[in-house]
């Protein structure tokens, strides 16, 4: 294993207050998004959208790296340029989303195991060989009666240990993401318990299976109240109990901390990330940075509606959540910014 190339990646894609662009959706999950505002699902019309998203002038001053999805990181812009280059053209490491999905776990009626480290060894070899510096893995954590599980919790930890000691085998930065939804009528308190079990949990099994945590990435939730709880805390609130949560659970060898927006909106997003950049960034070990995916994609998908002439417009929306979510990791987000068009 190079650590120190792994760390040296690490290190570049939370550096300059930059961060991640999630552009991984699966099929699936694209089609969803598509099928709601009338554009085709079709696999032209996924290339199409994700040409606009990696050629949106200036989006290396503030993303640092973005995350494939397998069919995006065998894909070319239209004039034949592959994806890949156009990425590292605009200064952003690409990376690659290896996980195989979160399945219906057996015997745990609500709960999701994450699949895909059968032959995972050999895809990350092919991934690398295309270009990926980074990879990501998802597991998904419910919150409802009588769960999050002991197994779900383990199982999980376990499969995200593996997959990111073979991903620094490959010469690749594993993104570890351990996801507690937001989906459901539990309050902050209870998030925070699971979520500081969870990354307990995690980073038992990441030292257990021997991954090197100054060349790991944590994609983690906030720590939030559910989507339905009646209180719905302040954005200072949801600060605190992030990072307390964080300080007791991440350990400070950890390269950088790049939250995933979960169904947040825009605006949300980077207001929290702003205000724990504002209340604790000179005492954290780590760096708070983003990866968001629909909190930096949905308003250029909106505008983009599958239409070519859309194209520029949508992309400065995309670039102009960047800029917010750089300005959050410098403290220096405001709701100004939303309307002063910078
Ligand atoms: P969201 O920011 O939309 O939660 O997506 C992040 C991600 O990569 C989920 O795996």
């Amino acid at each position: 294993m190079n650590a120190q190339g792994l760390m040296d990646t690490a290190n570049k894609l939370v550096a300059n207050d930059k961060g991640l662009l999630a552009m991984d959706e699966s099929n699936p999950t694209c089609h969803k998004r598509f099928a709601k505002l009338g554009i085709p699902q079709t696999e032209a019309a996924r290339r199409a959208y994700r040409e606009m998203i990696v050629t949106t002038p200036g989006l290396g001053e503030c993303i640092s790296g973005a995350i494939l999805y397998d069919e995006t990181i065998r894909q070319q812009k239209k004039d034949g340029t592959p994806m890949v280059k156009a990425l590292i053209d605009a200064g952003i490491v690409p990376g690659i989303k290896v996980d195989a999905g979160a399945k219906d776990m057996a015997a745990h009626a609500g709960e999701k195991i994450t699949e895909g480290l059968d032959g995972l060894r050999k895809r990350l070899e092919e991934y690398s060989a295309m270009g990926a510096r980074f990879a990501k893995w998802r597991a998904v954590i419910t919150i409802g009666a009588g769960i999050p599980s002991r197994a779900c919790i383990e199982a999980n930890a376990h499969a995200l240990a593996r997959y990111a000691a073979l991903c620094q085998e490959a010469g690749l930065v594993p993104i570890v993401e351990p996801e507690v939804l937001m989906d459901g009528g539990h309050t902050l308190a209870r998030c925070r318990e699971v979520t500081e079990e969870v990354l307990r949990t995690v980073f038992a099994q990441l030292c257990t299976q021997r991954v090197l945590l100054e060349g790991m990435l944590l994609k983690p939730n906030m720590v939030l109240p559910g989507l339905a709880c009646p209180t719905q805390e302040t954005v200072d609130e949801v600060a605190d109990a992030t990072v307390h949560c964080f300080l007791r659970a991440v350990p400070a060898a950890v390269a950088g901390i790049a939250f995933l927006s979960g169904g947040q909106s825009p605006e949300l997003a980077s207001a929290r990330l702003n205000a724990m950049n504002v209340r604790f960034k000179s005492r954290l070990p780590w760096a708070l940075a983003f990866s968001y995916s629909r909190a930096i994609q949905q308003p250029a998908l909106e505008i983009w509606q599958g239409k070519d002439a859309n194209a520029p417009a949508a992309q400065r929306a995309l670039l102009h959540r960047g800029r917010c979510n750089r300005a959050a990791r410098r403290g220096e987000y405001s709701a100004a910014m939303e309307t002063s068009g910078a």
